[in-house]
C-alpha cells in the first residue's frame, strides 16, 4: 500500500523525505516519488522502482528546499511508471499532491475537468485532485482543499503543497490513515509513524474527514470548517516494532487489518443499493456464460484453499459444476478443459509460476481465464482475460491471512455476480448474501476484540503438543485445511484437517488421549451430523475445540472448549471461522518461540516450480 510524508521547516527537505519513505518501504510499492519548494517553481522528482532508484534520479543535486511532500506508490489505477508516480501536479505546475486510497468518481472528474481545458499525464485516478485544487485555489490552500473535498468520493490521505504558499502543508484524509508528526520548529505528516520516528515522537492522529494545516511553528485541524482539537500521543515503540504499526509481527498486523482489507475489496462493487455486483475489470457476457459447462479453479496453498471455497459456493449459487485444482498438478495432467470451460486462478502475488503456467495451459486450450490476484499489474492479472483485484494491500508474512481473506470476498462477489448474469440467484438472494457479505467485517472486527485472551491460553496448550487435527463438513471442512495449513506453516506441529465424516475410515486411530481436535460447526444443514463425527472423537478421548455460532449452536455441551464466532449466513460463515483458526496458529507460534514472519524453509511468493 502507498505511504505518504511530508515536511515543513528549516531543514533539508530532501534527505527527510527519501529516508522517511524509506521506513515506508515495507507496505510494498513500485514507484517513489517527492515534490519540493525550489526558488523558481515546483521540484518534481519521480521513478518506478525503489527509493534509490528515485535518489539515483535526483542525482548529486543540492536540493535546499525545506518544504516537499513524498510518496511510495502500490499500484492500482495505472500501472507502475515514472508518470503514474506522485507526486502529482496541476497544470501550471503550482500545486502537488500525494494520495493514498481511491477516488471512485474520478472519470466522472477528469471528463469534467478535461472540458475545462485541463491537461491529465497519468492514468490514475490521483490527478483529479491536483487539477481540481487548481480549479477552485484563490490564494489559500485550505479554502481549497475544503471545496475540493466536496467533490472527492471514495477513500483518501492526501497531502498537498503550493508554490505560491510555500508556508503550508495541507492534509485531508477519510478512511485512511494520516498522522502529524510535531516537532520544534517543524511538522510532519505522514501515513505511518516509521515515517517520522527518526524526528519527533509526539503524534497527533487525524479523524476521518479532518482537514489539517501544518507550518513551522503551528498545527490547526479543522472538522465541518470549524478549528477542532486533536490528541497529542507520545510513542514508545522503537523503530522496528513502528514498522509493525506497533504489532508483534507482521502476521498479527495482517489479521488485524482484515476487517479495512475486506471493506477495500467490497467498495464499489456493491451496487444498485446494495442489490447487485458490479466488477468493472470482468467483461463476461450472459451469452458466453450460457455457453460455459464447467469451471475450473487453480491455485497453490492458501490460494487453492480459497478457491475450495469457490467450489462449495458456485457450485449451490451456479449450478455449475467447478472443479478445483492444484496448480503444480493441473499443467502436467493434461486437464480436460476447453472454450467452454472458465477458468479461475487465485495468487496472492500474481507471480507463481506453477499458477502462471497453468493460466497459460488453460488459454492455450481456449478456455476464458478469470484472476483473483492482489499485485496490481502483475504477470497473472497481465496474462487473464480479465482481472478481479483483492485490495488487501501487501502482505508481509509469509503465512496469508488477509490475502485469503479478500480472495474468500472477491469469490462471493463472482459468484453473486455470475448468478445474476444466468439468472441462477433470485434478487433477493443476491441482495441477502450482499447485505450480510457487508456486514462481515464488523463482526471480524468482533472476534478480533473479544477472542484473543481465550485463543492465546488455548494455544499455550496446544503449543506443547505433536499432533493436532481439523474437521468440518461442507465449507467448514475447506477452512479446515487452510487453519491446519495455518498452525503446521509457522509452529511446525503436524496438523491434518480431514472431512468429519471421514476420520472413521482411518485417521480415527491416531486419536489418543489429549489429541487436539479443532472441530467447525458452522454448515447448519449437517450440524447434527458433525455433532456425531465430534462424539466419535470424544469417546476416544480427544480434547476437543469446537467452533460454532453463539446463540445458535450449544456446542459447549459437546466439546471441551467452545469458540463462538457471530451468527451469519452458513453460506459466508469462511470468512469468519478462519479468524479463531488464524489467531490460534499465530498464538501456538508464539509460545513455541517460533519465526512467525519467516518461518523455516517457506516463500512468500514462490516463483520457481
Ligand atoms: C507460497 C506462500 C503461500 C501462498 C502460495 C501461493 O507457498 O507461502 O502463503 O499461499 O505461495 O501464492 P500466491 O501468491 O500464488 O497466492
Amino acid at each position: 500500500m502507498c505511504g505518504i510524508v511530508g515536511y515543513i521547516g528549516e531543514k533539508q527537505v530532501v534527505p527527510i523525505l527519501l529516508d522517511g519513505l524509506k521506513s515506508l518501504e515495507y507496505r510494498g510499492y513500485d514507484s517513489a516519488g517527492i515534490a519540493v519548494e525550489e526558488k523558481d517553481g515546483i521540484g518534481l522528482y519521480r521513478s518506478k522502482g525503489k527509493i534509490a532508484d528515485l535518489k539515483e534520479k535526483i542525482g548529486g543535486v543540492e536540493i535546499s528546499a525545506t518544504v516537499g511532500i513524498g510518496h511510495t506508490r502500490w499500484a492500482t489505477h495505472g500501472r507502475p511508471s515514472d508518470h503514474n508516480s506522485h507526486p502529482h501536479c496541476d497544470c501550471k505546475k503550482k500545486i502537488a499532491v500525494v494520495h493514498n486510497g481511491i477516488i471512485e468518481n474520478y472519470l466522472e472528474l477528469q471528463e469534467e475537468l478535461i472540458a475545462k481545458g485541463h491537461i491529465f499525464t497519468s492514468e490514475t485516478d490521483t490527478e483529479v485532485i491536483p487539477h481540481l485544487l487548481e480549479e477552485v485555489y484563490k490564494g489559500d490552500l485550505y479554502e481549497a482543499m475544503y471545496e475540493v473535498s466536496k467533490r472527492l468520493q471514495g477513500s483518501y490521505a492526501i497531502v498537498a503543497m503550493c508554490w505560491e504558499n510555500p508556508e503550508v502543508l495541507v492534509a485531508i484524509r477519510k478512511d485512511n490513515p494520516l498522522i502529524i508528526g510535531i516537532g520544534e520548529g517543524e511538522n510532519f505528516f505522514a501515513s505511518d509513524i516509521p515515517a517520522i520516528l527518526a524526528h519527533t515522537k509526539k503524534i497527533m492522529l487525524l479523524k476521518d474527514n479532518d482537514i489539517a494545516v501544518i507550518h513551522k511553528n503551528k498545527v490547526a485541524v479543522f472538522a465541518d470548517n470549524s478549528l477542532v482539537e486533536r490528541e497529542i500521543t507520545e510513542i514508545s515503540w522503537d523503530a522496528e516494532a513502528a514498522q509493525k504499526g506497533g504489532y508483534a509481527h507482521f502476521m498479527l498486523k495482517e489479521i488485524f487489518e482484515q476487517p479495512l482489507a475486506v471493506q477495500q475489496t467490497l467498495k464499489g462493487r456493491v451496487v444498485k443499493n446494495g442489490t447487485q455486483v458490479d466488477l468493472q475489470e470482468v467483461n463476461l457476457t450472459a451469452d458466453f456464460m450460457k455457453t460455459v459447462n464447467k469451471v475450473m479453479v487453480v491455485a497453490c496453498g492458501t490460494a487453492y484453499h480459497a478457491g475450495l471455497i469457490g467450489k462449495y459456493a458456485m457450485e449451490k449459487a451456479l449450478r455449475l459444476p467447478v472443479e478445483v485444482d492444484i496448480a503444480s498438478e493441473f499443467r502436467y495432467r493434461d486437464p480436460i478443459i476447453d472454450e467452454h470451460t472458465l477458468l479461475i486462478v487465485v495468487s496472492q502475488s500474481g507471480e507463481t509460476a506453477d499458477t502462471l503456467a497453468a493460466l497459460r495451459e488453460g488459454k492455450k486450450r481456449g478456455a476464458r481465464c478469470i484472476a483473483i490476484t492482489n499485485v496490481v499489474d502483475s504477470t497473472i492479472a497481465r496474462e487473464a482475460d480479465d482481472v478481479i483485484y483483492t485490495w488487501a494491500g501487501p502482505e508481509i508474512a509469509v503465512a496469508s491471512t488477509k490475502a485469503y481473506m479478500t480472495q474468500l470476498v472477491a469469490i462471493y462477489l463472482l459468484t453473486v455476480y455470475l448468478g445474476q448474469l444466468l439468472g441462477k440467484i433470485s434478487p433477493n438472494q443476491g441482495a441477502a448474501w450482499l447485505k450480510e457479505l457487508s456486514l462481515l467485517s464488523q463482526k471480524i472486527q468482533q472476534i478480533l476484540d473479544s477472542a484473543i485472551p481465550e485463543i492465546e491460553e488455548l494455544a499455550q496448550d496446544i503449543a506443547g503438543k505433536r499432533d493436532v487435527f481439523f474437521v468440518g463438513r461442507g465449507m467448514d471442512y475447506a477452512v479446515a485445511l487452510e487453519g491446519s495449513l495455518k498452525l503446521k506453516e509457522i509452529s511446525y506441529i503436524r496438523a491434518e484437517a480431514y472431512a468429519a465424516g471421514e476420520l472413521k475410515h482411518g485417521t480415527l486411530a491416531l486419536i489418543e488421549d489429549g489429541v487436539p481436535v479443532v472441530a467447525l460447526c458452522t454448515q447448519m444443514d449437517v450440524y447434527d451430523k458433525t455433532v456425531s463425527n465430534i462424539k466419535e472423537i470424544k469417546a476416544r478421548d480427544a480434547h476437543l475445540i469446537g467452533i460454532g455460532y453463539a446463540g445458535i449452536s450449544s456446542l459447549e455441551k459437546v466439546v471441551d472448549h467452545a469458540l463462538y464466532i457471530p451468527e451469519t449466513d452458513d453460506f459466508l460463515s469462511p470468512i469468519l471461522t478462519v479468524v479463531p483458526l488464524q489467531l490460534l496458529a499465530y498464538y501456538t507460534a508464539v509460545a513455541r518461540g517460533c519465526d512467525v514472519d519467516q518461518p523455516r524453509n517457506l516463500a512468500k511468493s514462490v516463483t520457481v516450480e
